[in-house]
């Protein structure tokens, strides 16, 4: 592919901008300071370095954020920063893919929810994550205000009935590992689903991370921060979205 559509592809800007870097001398590859926009070069494993920052190129951008509290997972949030501030301008200005301009989130999480999210311009990928057919299972710890009782764990595991439908909600799987703390697994994803269960049960969250996606977690991704997905982090992810 020309240099010029590699790095519009990758969402550096419009075709012009981008022939503009090139002809700047800001673009290298390998090391080389590459000034031809129109110099072809193969994909595959193709880095390039664009004003100092290394970037891999990726067909489809698959990223995981390690969302912070205080912040909204709206493009145009109303009263907290926006988590797409976190990424880099590359990424939400990756060129629109069927109905997806940029990374978007693979669903939402409150304002003050801290932890693992997953963006994407792949929309294949989004619509298979956020379908209740899949139930991808999402963990999630609970730091709550009253203590846990044994009853409140078998209702949450039973099912509770949420106001907006009468078929109760139940959690794959609930552990209570301290007086106010909670690990709570969940394969749908209803707005304030957490908050609105604990409620249900006369608890009330005081704090919500989210820990893990199918199988794959945090590691030592720090809040705020970002990372690829890797080959093997979507092979964890695979399972939960195969047909
Ligand atoms: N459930 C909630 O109540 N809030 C979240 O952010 C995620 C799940």
């Amino acid at each position: 592919m020309r240099l010029e559509d590699i790095l519009f592809s990758q969402g550096f800007g419009t075709r012009r901008v981008c022939a503009g870097l090139v002809q700047q001398g800001h673009v290298q590859i390998q090391g080389q300071s590459v000034t031809d926009a129109g110099e072809f070069f193969a994909l595959q494993g193709l880095h390039v370095n664009v004003q100092g920052t290394d970037w891999p190129y990726q067909d489809k951008a698959y990223v995981l954020l390690h969302k912070p509290t205080g912040t909204e997972c709206s493009q145009k949030p109303t009263t907290w920063p926006s988590i797409y501030t976190l990424l880099p301008a590359p990424l939400r200005q990756r060129p629109q893919k069927a109905a997806v301009q940029g990374v978007q989130a693979v669903g939402r999480l409150d304002q003050d929810t801290t932890g693992l999210l997953l963006l994407t311009d792949d929309g294949q990928f989004i619509h298979k994550m956020s379908s209740p057919k899949h139930h991808v299972p999402k963990v999630y710890e609970v730091t709550t205000k009253h203590p846990i009782t044994p009853e409140m764990v078998t209702t949450l595991l039973t099912g509770v009935v949420l106001d907006d439908d009468p078929r109760p909600v139940k959690a794959a799987a609930c552990e209570a590992l301290g007086e106010l703390f909670l690990k709570l697994t969940l394969t749908e994803g209803k707005y304030h689903q957490v908050k609105r269960m604990l409620a249900a049960v006369g608890n009330r969250v005081e704090g919500l991370h989210r820990s893990q996606i199918g199988a794959l977690g945090l590691g030592d991704l720090a809040p705020g921060q970002w990372r690829w997905l890797r080959e093997e982090d979507l092979a964890l992810l695979k399972p939960a979205i195969s047909p």
